[in-house]
């Protein structure tokens, strides 16, 4: 761990109790918050079976709780059987059958709402489509979609016949989305003509051609979503629209009962290496972490119209999106635009048209409108907002106010909730009835959620503010099962430590005296630019898969909207350009790193040197590349380095 990550710097004071008004309304009050932590603290499996007991429709009850006889492999729930999307869905029609599920606005404008009858019917139909072409239980199957409801009735539809979905975003490049298809040996990928966002087209047809044009062998169908209505290159026997596919279906589909263990979903996401690890999450834990926590940290109520703005290319999209607010029987918006379109109140203007109550999103995201000015906002009735939420990185406590002030009002807790990926849903958020929030702090653990900061030796770390390792000492249902295909890069990057018994989350973090967690960062060569998750090597690889590129080193440098920018470092084949300047080629380097990976993976800045820092032992001195990223002073030994030349060519000054 580096030691910039341990230190802490940031000491924040403030703290601000729930308003008694929003207090007063909160599903979770003071006394039920004691009994459920007393709960989890006497009785941890207990606990969650009747978590499990109470919030799931199961079609055969579990007797068995946790198996955690092959750690870390853990099971829960195992006897038991159930289906995600009977859960979002059939059981709310008794007496939710009209309600309005999603509340759907394009960036053009176009609305549309859907009620529970009608989700349920078109994600049956959309079920037997699949089963028609061939997909049964445990396929796998690509989700590459514009962030329209269609993106939700898909996932839902896999989940109703057993099929393992595996979203891809949608801003992820046709190489990106090559790999992801081959690492899960998909058999279909459910795409659109295209998807809309800052007034442009997203090609995403075009792009899975270009995936499946060539090493692509397992996919046998793709089923294409006709949104954008530009034309789309058909291939004839192994594509078919959506509309066509539908037609002549059934709105009914008996889901397909599952064991609990049974996969939901693979979800890629970047780890240390340039592989992208496929998260595989079970049925019956994530389904219970996702509607636990809608409940708990979001208090969502019937009357309450959820907005998180995550695309479900993200965990946050299936969590927050396509299954706990649906399983809680909410109602949620989805948007499919960006956030500037026509103008950067967009995002504020739906609040006030659909009466938004619930409001998550990113602190990039927040940055980015605070710069914008307080006119924005301030010229939209926001009244109906009660509650809001961040994800994805530590917000800075300038961001926290400002969403306090301008959007909240002040009478809005803020809940800020850290996870991964990999925990499925949140693991350290406020209740927001009870728990008092500090800007900056993600506060407490949730009930049944063993969090602590540890050191080196994997002691709890008692002295406040003093930075370890983040971990969770004892399984949790929504825990990540594995890494698909790779059971061992689980083992060694989830478990390698402390004799495998805490889960490392990879993150730095430390506790104040009142117990308060603050993230600090990662601890491995992960990125987080604008709050998704990037690895140093992913990004190298790209660059050096380029002909002109010998070396690449990148790291990250701190950057106040997207919170890190990505600062990379090139050894060229052949000469270096004349002062290391090559604008030309910059550019070029840009967007080739934007077709390998995606757009969000452009370095923000490159620089050309003869060579990379290293150490005699050939090791790349990243202290040293951070430190000259981040304008610092340079704190490694710079005598071991191999020509301190170079030095010079990598500050920029020769
Ligand atoms: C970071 C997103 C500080 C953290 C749900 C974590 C956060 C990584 C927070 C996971 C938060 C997420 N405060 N940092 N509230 N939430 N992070 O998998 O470094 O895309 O390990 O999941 O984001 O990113 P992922």
């Amino acid at each position: 761990m580096s030691d910039s990550n341990i230190d802490s710097v940031l000491i924040e004071n403030r703290k601000f109790e729930p308003s008694s008004e929003f207090a007063s309304k909160a599903r979770i009050q003071p006394a039920d918050f004691a009994a459920l932590h007393k709960k989890a603290e006497q009785d941890y499996t207990g606990f969650w079976a009747e978590q499990a007991h109470d919030l799931i429709d199961w079609q055969t009850l579990f007797n068995e709780i946790l198996d955690d006889s092959n750690a870390p492999h853990f099971k829960w729930f195992a006897d038991g059987k159930l289906n995600v999307s009977y859960n979002c869905l059939d059981r709310h029609l008794a007496d939710k059958a009209d309600k309005t599920a999603i509340i759907f606005e394009g960036e053009k404008g176009d609305i549309r709402k859907i009620s529970y009858q009608q989700l349920t019917d078109e994600v049956s139909q959309f079920a037997n489509a699949l089963k028609a072409h061939g997909i049964e239980k445990g396929d796998r199957v690509v989700i590459y979609m514009p962030m329209t409801p269609e993106a939700v009735i898909a996932m839902q539809a896999c989940a109703r016949i057993g099929a393992i979905h595996s979203v891809v975003f949608g801003g992820f490049s046709a190489e990106s989305l090559r790999d992801r298809i081959n690492d899960a040996g998909a058999k279909m990928v459910i795409t659109a003509d295209g998807g809309t966002r800052g007034g442009k087209v997203v090609e995403l047809k075009a792009a899975t051609d270009k995936a499946l044009d060539h090493d692509c062998p397992s996919i046998e169908n793709v089923i294409v979503y006709q949104r954008t209505n530009h034309g789309a290159n058909m291939q004839q026997g192994r594509d078919i629209w959506w509309h066509d596919a539908i037609a002549e279906q059934d709105t009914v589909c008996v889901p397909e009962w599952v064991e609990s263990e049974h996969p939901l979903f693979l979800l890629y996401t970047s780890g240390s290496t340039g592989k992208p690890k496929g998260i595989q999450h079970s049925s019956a834990g994530y389904l219970l972490g996702a509607i636990a926590t809608n409940l708990w940290v979001f208090d969502l109520q019937d009357d309450d119209v959820f907005w998180c703005t995550a695309d479900v290319g993200w965990i946050t999209g299936h969590t927050y999106v396509a299954y706990g607010p649906l399983a809680a029987g909410g109602t949620i918006v989805i948007y499919e635009g960006a956030p500037t379109v026509p103008d950067g109140g967009r995002f504020w203007k739906i609040c006030q048209d659909h009466k938004v109550s619930i409001f998550y999103t990113a602190p990039t995201a927040i940055r980015a409108l605070m710069k914008l000015g307080d006119e924005l906002p301030n010229a939209y009735d926001l009244s109906s907002i009660r509650l809001l939420g961040t994800v994805g990185e530590p917000i800075n406590p300038e961001a926290w106010m400002w969403y306090h002030k301008v959007i909240g009002k002040e009478k809005c807790p803020i809940v800020d909730t850290w996870w991964q990926t990999e925990t499925g849903c949140n693991m350290i958020a406020p209740l927001p009835g009870v728990v008092a929030t500090k800007p900056g702090s993600c506060t407490i653990a949730l009930p049944g959620i063993d969090a602590d900061v540890v050191d080196e030796d994997g002691n709890s770390i008692t002295e406040p503010n003093k930075g370890g390792y983040l971990v969770i000492k004892k399984p949790f249902p929504a825990q990540l099962r594995t890494i698909w295909g790779d059971e061992q890069r689980y083992v060694d990057t989830y478990w390698p430590k402390f004799g495998g018994k805490y889960y490392l989350a990879g993150d730095s973090a430390r506790k104040d005296a009142d117990g308060y967690f603050w993230i600090m960062g990662r601890i491995d060569d992960v990125l987080n630019v604008s709050g998704h998750r990037l690895g140093t090597m992913e990004v190298e690889s790209a660059l050096v898969a380029h002909e002109r590129v010998a070396e690449a080193a990148v790291v990250g440098y701190p950057h106040d909207v997207k919170g890190e920018a990505i600062f990379a470092y090139v050894v060229l084949r052949g000469v270096r350009p004349e002062g290391g300047i090559d604008e030309a080629l910059t550019k070029e380097l840009r967007n080739w790193v934007g077709e390998q990976i995606g757009p969000i993976a452009k370095p923000d800045q490159i620089r050309y040197a003869d060579n990379l820092p290293k150490t005699r032992s050939g090791k790349i001195m990243r202290r040293l590349l951070r430190n000259i990223a981040r304008g610092e002073e340079i704190t490694s030994d710079t005598s071991t380095l191999e020509n301190e030349d170079i030095l010079l060519q990598l500050e920029g000054k020769a």
